[in-house]
């Protein structure tokens, strides 16, 4: 008998020992920080193995929020119960909605409704990131369960 990675993600217990398939981090970053700089807000996706500022700074293999919001942004809390990320690790956009539990279901956009996948909140904890033309400092704000980017 054959099971799919969801099932068996399902069967292992989830957080217990599957590796993440990608994270969601948000935060502040000083843009220009050599020349005075100005404040933005960025939130980046990145897959679990380029969990790295090549991802996070530079936008290798990033996905982008391009529509609704994160449930925090910078450091601001949104509230928000849905975002749609474009593609990364080669699917389409993905819409993600909040359930009552406080976990993220997601679904390819224009797809067959299938869930592709669950998000847990992250630990919060911090990497920063420092480029010529930006320094960062994100959270990761929540850590995604699924195949797409194996
Ligand atoms: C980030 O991870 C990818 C994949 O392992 C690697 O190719 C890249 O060099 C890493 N970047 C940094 C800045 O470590």
């Amino acid at each position: 008998m054959r099971f799919s990675v969801t099932q068996c993600l399902t069967i292992l217990g989830l957080a217990s020992s599957a590796a993440a398939d990608f994270h969601i981090l948000t935060g502040p970053c000083s843009i220009a920080p050599g020349w005075g700089g100005s404040l933005s807000d960025a939130t980046m996706a990145c897959p679990s193995n380029y969990y790295n500022c090549s991802c996070l700074l530079d936008g290798d293999r990033a996905g982008h929020v391009i529509n609704g919001e994160t449930p925090t942004v910078g450091i601001t809390t949104t509230g928000s119960n849905y975002f749609k990320l474009d593609g990364m690790c080669g699917v389409g956009n993905m819409d993600f909605y909040l359930q009552d539990d406080g976990t993220w279901l997601f679904y390819i956009s224009g797809g067959d409704g299938s869930v592709q996948g669950t998000c847990y909140n992250g630990d919060n904890s911090i990497k920063d990131c420092n480029g010529f033309s930006a320094a960062c400092s994100f959270s990761n704000i929540l850590v995604c369960y699924s195949y797409i980017c194996n």
